[in-house]
């Protein structure tokens, strides 16, 4: 692992005058994965939203290489093209074929020459098995389509860290793992990212290390192993007993992030 992409240090946000962010800090160095859980509404999309700054925090700073991000500032527009995001729901224009929801952004934002983008799309698009569908229109795609597209879609603007707020989360159980499965090849890649989900088998063989999130605090850090298998608080204990009836019954196909010999 190499240089700390992401600092995130004591940050607060507060929504009507109640803390959602209580001071969290967390780091995350260059080709780590981070993955965050904890109940629903924890935070969690309070915090991603806050480090691409889609949200503004009320306390705290936030370090993207060493250069502080948070705070006023007027090249906002510039520091968001460096954090990719993908959301649970699918965002491409819906009357844009795929290819052009592509190439939108590298053109127009990062200003790359069309034939370029449009040749590292097409690999991108025949790596996540979806080649065929670059002349089609996002609503003839299946949502585990959509989502690979949009991941497609950010890693085209060469993000230094991606963040990924339950891209799973609405879509078919049988698309799941389709999707997941590109993350995990992006992850064996080498891209920083930090992902919430609810997936759990997904967190653990895709995480080097686990958040948990609790009210607006990282009530533990640590790595899969120890998250997943000697959870510290009867907190972390109790938010994992609720996955394990779900677990026995899902049929999502994972492969291990490190496969032997890597
Ligand atoms: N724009 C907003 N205005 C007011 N309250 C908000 C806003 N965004 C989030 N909240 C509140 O902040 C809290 C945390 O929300 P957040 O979406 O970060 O939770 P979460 O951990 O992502 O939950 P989930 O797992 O359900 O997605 C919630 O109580 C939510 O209602
Ligand atoms: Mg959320």
């Amino acid at each position: 692992m190499g240089e700390a992409i992401l600092r995130v240090r004591d940050i607060h946000k507060s929504f009507d005058g109640t803390g959602v962010l209580r001071g969290v800090s967390m780091e995350i160095r260059e080709g780590e994965v981070v993955v965050i859980v904890g109940p629903s509404g924890c935070g969690k999309s309070t915090l991603l939203r806050c480090i691409n700054g889609l949200e503004t925090i009320d306390r705290g700073e936030i370090f993207l290489r060493g250069e502080k991000i948070s705070g006023r500032r007027k090249d906002l527009h510039l520091v968001r093209q460096r954090i990719g995001m993908v959301f649970q729901s699918y965002d491409l224009f819906p009357h844009m074929k795929v290819m052009d929801n592509l190439l939108l952004g590298p053109t127009k934002a990062l200003g790359r020459p069309r034939a370029e983008v449009e040749k590292e799309a097409l690999e991108m698009l025949e790596r996540v098995g979806l080649r065929e569908k670059a002349c089609a229109l996002p609503r003839t795609l299946s949502g585990g389509q959509k989502q690979r597209v949009a991941l497609v879609r950010a890693m085209l603007m060469r993000p230094e860290i991606l963040l990924l707020d339950e891209i799973t989360a609405a879509l078919d159980p049988e698309m799941v793992s389709e999707v997941l499965n590109v993350v995990i090849d992006l992850a064996r890649g080498g891209m920083t990212m930090a992902i919430v989900t609810h997936e759990m088998r997904f967190a653990e063989a895709v995480a080097d290390r686990v958040l948990f999130l609790e009210e607006g605090v990282v009530l533990e850090e640590g790595t899969p192993e120890e998250f997943f298998h000697a959870p510290k608080t009867e907190r972390a204990r109790h938010f994992l007993q609720s996955f394990t009836y779900a677990s026995k019954r899902d049929k999502v196909e994972i492969q291990p992030k490190n496969n032997a010999g890597d």
